[in-house]
């Protein structure tokens, strides 16, 4: 253990310490949960949290949130993306208000479909879209029509990609062998019989997965954001889109993250060429709405195999998908708050994030490094920028993670649980970032011992 982590452990148990003295309601809270909810949380990612339980919210606005205990903190978790618009944006709220008066979900189509699909067009390039509740069905969709159209059986995705709960997507390298990933529960099949596995940024192993023509589609963020953000190399879309076209297979492209690089997302401020698209999570400021994109090409293959009859049983699909509530939704973000100027205020917050964090790095001669891709923000531990996702994995240290999250939340500042991850809204301030600057420093300064 180094000395770094040895005062680590030591400031965790003042921190945790701190945190049940000041979250005594949330404590009461939880203590019940167990009865009722399994491992005691709604939704068992929660168990990630940094504190003993995770703090109950009541109420969120804009960049901030109040717990249950009345303390306001600073959000820069944003509920993992899905908030990316702040919380609560009163042009969402007024529109969800007045279509939830008017209908919520009819299996029918509204207006809203069409303004939101000739947006996305002009957003993203590609001309035909279906709606989705969740960036992981949009996903799980578009892998199926991918299967379908190509008649290939496989999947490629990139080592420690995420793209949601999707079976195909739960897989890893270990000694060169295609593995389900740790922990993940119950996988219908092994994972090679599903998915082929490169590394970030190796256009050859790339290419030499592609060789064998099994491939349907490639799956991939067009930078990784899910362990920590590792960028592609200069080319490498350039790799990756000339060997999909050469062996036929069809390139998806997930922006449910990296829509934090502008209004078209990376595909758009990079000149991305994707046969399909995928995006979820804030394009509805939180309701609950998904989207996914086809060139013309796919679109016109997609529609000569869907059978009219039978389109209610394809797998592809839902009861509530693309109600008119969730496309109230859309529109109203889309229109109002996701604008190209909140886009242009969002990026500067990061770059002054981004700044913050590094300014204190250098100071304290840290072996960490901060990445920033649009207004996403991440910090890892380890010295050097990553070029794969196996690199990011080797930075990531569940002890510093926990010490940290748990110390800004400690001093009001809400961190992604799952990694350093910090998102600007429309709504954060220069005063919020330059609060977790603060706050950093203090934390650094405590570890460091100066
Ligand atoms: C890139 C990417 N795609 C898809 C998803 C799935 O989103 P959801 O959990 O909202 O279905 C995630 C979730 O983190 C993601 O990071």
């Amino acid at each position: 253990m180094t000395e770094l982590h040895g005062r680590a452990e030591e400031l965790l148990g003042r921190e945790l310490e701190r945190f049940e003295r000041e979250h005594p309601r949330s404590g009461e809270l939880a203590r019940p949960a167990s009865g009722s909810l399994l491992a005691g949380v709604p939704m068992h990612w929660m168990l990630r949290w940094p504190g003993a339980y995770p703090v109950y919210a009541a109420e969120a606005a804009g960049a901030r949130f109040r717990d249950v205990d009345g303390i306001e903190y600073v959000d820069f978790c944003l509920g993992d993306t899905g908030a990316m618009t702040g919380h609560s944006p009163e042009p969402v709220v007024h529109a969800v208000a007045e279509q939830a008066a008017r209908g919520i979900t009819l299996m029918l189509p509204s207006e809203e479909a069409l303004w939101v699909g000739e947006e996305l067009t002009r957003r993203f390039g590609l001309p035909r879209w279906q709606f989705a509740l969740t960036a992981t069905d949009a996903n799980r969709f578009a892998l199926r029509l991918a299967r379908r159209i190509t008649g290939r059986p496989k999947v490629l995705v990139f080592n420690w990609c995420y793209h949601g709960t999707v079976d195909e997507t739960f897989a890893t390298l270990r000694d060169g062998r295609v593995v389900e990933r740790e922990g993940n529960l119950g996988p219908p099949v092994a994972l090679d019989a599903t998915t082929r596995v490169v590394e970030w940024n190796d256009a050859d192993a790339l290419r030499r997965e592609l060789a064998h023509g099994d491939v349907a589609c490639v799956l991939a963020e067009p930078a990784l954001t899910n362990i920590g953000i590792v960028h592609p190399q200069p080319g490498f879309h350039d790799s990756l889109r000339a060997a999909t076209r050469e062996t036929g297979t069809l390139l998806i492209i997930d922006e449910t993250h990296t829509l934090c690089a502008g209004p078209g997302g990376y595909t758009s401020a990079h000149g991305l060429e994707p046969d399909l698209l995928t995006v979820g999570k804030a394009i509805g400021s939180g309701i609950p709405s998904a989207a996914y994109g086809f060139s013309a090409e796919v679109a016109n293959r997609v529609e000569a195999a869907i059978d009219r009859d039978e389109s209610d049983v394809g797998g592809v699909g839902g009861t509530l998908a693309a109600n008119v509530l969730s496309l109230a939704a859309v529109r109203a973000t889309l229109e109002h708050v996701l604008t190209e100027e909140a886009f242009t205020q969002m990026i500067a917050l990061g770059e002054r994030f981004e700044q913050g964090v590094k300014g204190v790095i250098d100071e304290r001669d840290l072996p960490w490094h901060v990445t920033r891709l649009g207004c996403r923000v991440e910090y890892l531990f380890r010295r050097e920028r990553t070029v794969t996702g196996s690199d990011a994995a080797a930075g990531g240290d569940l002890l510093l993670d926990r010490l940290i999250h748990l110390y800004a939340l400690n001093r009001g500042i809400l961190l992604t649980p799952f990694h350093n991850m910090a998102l600007m809204s429309p709504a954060t301030s220069e005063g919020d970032v330059d609060r977790h600057t603060e706050v950093f420093g203090e934390i650094a300064g405590e570890l460091t011992g100066g």
